[in-house]
């Protein structure tokens, strides 16, 4: 625990900076001018204009066919999942995945399908270790039939996979017929961190998900993308699993308008996330700090505090953060998040 005199110097921030997650933002007036703004319709019966307009939109960006809205991106993932397997395959995916941790259980619980885990570096896999974890065909062994990646990948500190490493694990599933799916919350991130293009990335994969919740600024909202066949048969499961929206367009509006403001200015995130980092890591309470490639920030907690203590003590100061283990603690930056905050934040870790 920290000592009184420390708690009396400490620098209290004078505004809250929630660092939780980038999914903790409010749509701002312009973009609720444009949802207050939308013409809608009935999307399950595929006559919300605005609903249409963000799914063509997304398409075209990712010079794909096809996008199907999502109410979340844990819904598109899924979908995905499910549309992309049969009942006892097997999906690999990084043993810090989303997919696979954060997701209830969908693998199983929707695809009935399991899961191969792959030791990766910082969320990323290799193509060789999938090439290794694809089962032989033999009646003993689930089939292999999805590979799914993450990037930007959140357990990793939000760490981007390189285009040529995406290339070659594209190549390795290509040869074994398995699909590529991309879990891409953060796509956008990994895209103006790397400055690659939405293009690139609809070439590489079969399917993306990307989300509009995240550093995008929207309320809701996430878009699978991929060929018109492949959107057909996710349409209908995204109905079965209770996800066809009726008026959704004036969500959508929100993810028209992030699409065409909010991507650019991501890169104001990364430089805030590098800033708190910087504070960061002059602490003594602060041990290895994973590379801030993006907008996240996960460091390992030293005495004299814990994971749990130290989020506690920057709830005091009203910064509010994540302790995602005993030992590390996760901050994240985004949409509002400015300056004065990440200047307040850091005043407060110095004078910690
Ligand atoms: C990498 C990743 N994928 C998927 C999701 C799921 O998104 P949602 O919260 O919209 O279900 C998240 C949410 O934090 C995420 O971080």
């Amino acid at each position: 625990m920290s000592s009184p005199n420390v708690t009396l110097k400490a620098k209290l921030c004078t505004m809250p900076v929630d660092l939780r997650s980038d999914t903790v933002t409010r749509p701002g007036a312009a973009m609720l001018d444009a949802m207050m703004h939308a013409k809608v319709g009935d999307d399950v019966f595929e006559e919300d204009p605005t609903v249409n307009r963000l799914e063509a939109f997304a398409a075209e960006m990712f010079g794909r066919e096809a996008s199907l809205y999502c109410p979340s991106g844990t819904m598109s993932n899924q979908i995905a999942i499910k549309c992309h397997t049969h009942p006892g395959d097997e999906v690999i995916c990084e043993k810090s995945s989303h997919v696979y941790l954060y997701e209830g259980g969908g693998i199983a619980f929707n695809a009935a399908a399991q899961v191969r885990l792959i030791d990766g570096d910082r969320g990323r896999m290799r193509a060789e270790q999938i090439v290794h974890a694809i089962n032989p065909d033999d009646v003993h062994k689930p089939r292999t039939s999805l590979v799914c990646l993450e990037n930007t990948a959140n357990r990793g500190g939000g760490s981007c996979y390189r285009v040529q490493d995406i290339l070659q694990i594209k190549s390795a599933c290509d040869q074994a017929g398995l699909a590529l799916h991309l879990d891409g919350a953060r796509l956008f991130n990994a895209l103006i961190a790397n400055g690659e293009t939405p293009e690139q990335y609809g070439q590489m994969f079969d399917t993306i998900s990307i989300c509009l919740n995240k550093g995008l600024g929207c309320p809701i909202g996430s878009l699978l993308i991929g060929n018109r066949k492949f959107i057909r048969q996710a349409r209908r499961i995204r109905k079965v699993f209770g996800g066809g929206m009726r008026q959704a367009g004036f969500m959508a509006a929100s993810g028209l308008y992030a699409l065409q403001h909010n991507i650019k200015r991501l890169e104001l995130d990364h430089i805030h996330a590098r800033q708190i980092a910087m504070a960061l890591k002059q602490k003594s309470f602060v041990g290895s700090i994973l590379p801030v490639d993006t907008n996240i920030i996960i460091f390992e907690v030293l005495e004299p505090y814990t994971a749990k203590t130290l989020t506690d003590k920057f709830a005091q100061f009203h910064i509010k953060c994540i302790a995602i283990s005993p030992t590390q603690v996760r901050m994240v930056t985004h949409l509002d998040i400015n300056e004065q905050m990440v200047k307040e934040v850091i005043s407060c870790i110095e004078s910690l």
